[in-house]
C-alpha cells in the first residue's frame, strides 16, 4: 500500500470461537490488502477467540457486559477501548450483542457484519435450524452494512450452499461456514479498498467487481 493508502485499522469483535475472525486475520496477511487487523474485543472475557488472537500477537480487550448497568453503559466503555486503538472499520464476527442505535450511529457505514443466512431471509438466531425446517433448497451467509435495525442494511457480498437431503444443523452449518470464510476477507476489502459504496441504501462495488463477479463458485456444486 502506497503512504497515501494506509491499511484500514479493523476491530474485530467476537464473542466465541472466532473462525471468521481468523478468516480476516489471514486476509489481512496479505501485503496488498488493504486493512489489518489492529483489535480483537469481546464482550466475553473467556471467548477461545480472544486466545487465538493473542498468541497470533494481535492486541485484544474485554469488557463482560454483565459487568454494567445497562447496554449503552457496555458500549460507552467498549467506544472508548476503539478510539483508543484509533480504529477505522468495525468487523462483527460472531458477536453476540444486539447494539443500540446510538453505538450504531457512531459507526454507521463503517461496520459490517456476518450473518449465517442469505438476508433477508432468516435474520435472528438457529438460521441454519429455520432453513432445515421449512425445507429451503439453498441456504447461505450474508455480510452487510450495520443499521439500527438488527440483520438489516446494505448487502455487501452473498454466498449460497445447496440444502442436501440429511442436512442437520451442524452439516449444513459447516458448508455456510466454510463459504462465510470467503466472503468476509472479500466483503471487508471491498469496504476497505473504498469500493463498496452505499448509494440509495444499496452496496455498489463499480465495475472491476462487476467484471470479476460475486459469484463465489461452490465447491460441493463442482461436477453438477
Ligand atoms: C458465524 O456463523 C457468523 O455468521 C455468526 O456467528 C458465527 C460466528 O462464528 N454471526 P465464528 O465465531 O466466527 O466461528
Amino acid at each position: 500500500m502506497s503512504a497515501a493508502s494506509p491499511r484500514k485499522r479493523i476491530a474485530a469483535l467476537i464473542s466465541g470461537r472466532g473462525s471468521n475472525m481468523l478468516s480476516l486475520m489471514a486476509a489481512a496477511r496479505q501485503a496488498d490488502y488493504p486493512a489489518e487487523i489492529a483489535l480483537v474485543f469481546s464482550n466475553k472475557p473467556d471467548a477461545p477467540g480472544l486466545a487465538t488472537a493473542k498468541e497470533a500477537g494481535i492486541a485484544t480487550a474485554a469488557l463482560h457486559h454483565k459487568d454494567f448497568a445497562t447496554r449503552e453503559d457496555f458500549e460507552r466503555a467498549m467506544q472508548d477501548i476503539l478510539l483508543a486503538h484509533k480504529i477505522d472499520l468495525v468487523c462483527l464476527a460472531g458477536f453476540m450483542r444486539l447494539l443500540t442505535p446510538w453505538f450504531v450511529e457512531q459507526w454507521m457505514g463503517r461496520m459490517i457484519n456476518i450473518h449465517p443466512a442469505i438476508l433477508p431471509s432468516y435474520k435472528g438466531l438457529h438460521t441454519h435450524e429455520r432453513a432445515l425446517a421449512d425445507g429451503v433448497k439453498l441456504h447461505g451467509a450474508t455480510v452487510h452494512f450495520v443499521v439500527p435495525e438488527m440483520d438489516a442494511g446494505p448487502i455487501i457480498a452473498q454466498a449460497a450452499v445447496p440444502v442436501v437431503d440429511g442436512d442437520t444443523p451442524a452439516t449444513l452449518g459447516a458448508r455456510v461456514l466454510t463459504q462465510e470464510h470467503i466472503i468476509y476477507p472479500l466483503a471487508l476489502k471491498l469496504v476497505a479498498s473504498g469500493e463498496a459504496k452505499i448509494v440509495d441504501g444499496k452496496v455498489l462495488t463499480g465495475e472491476q467487481i462487476n467484471e470479476k463477479s460475486l459469484v463465489v463458485p461452490n465447491p460441493s456444486l463442482r461436477g453438477a
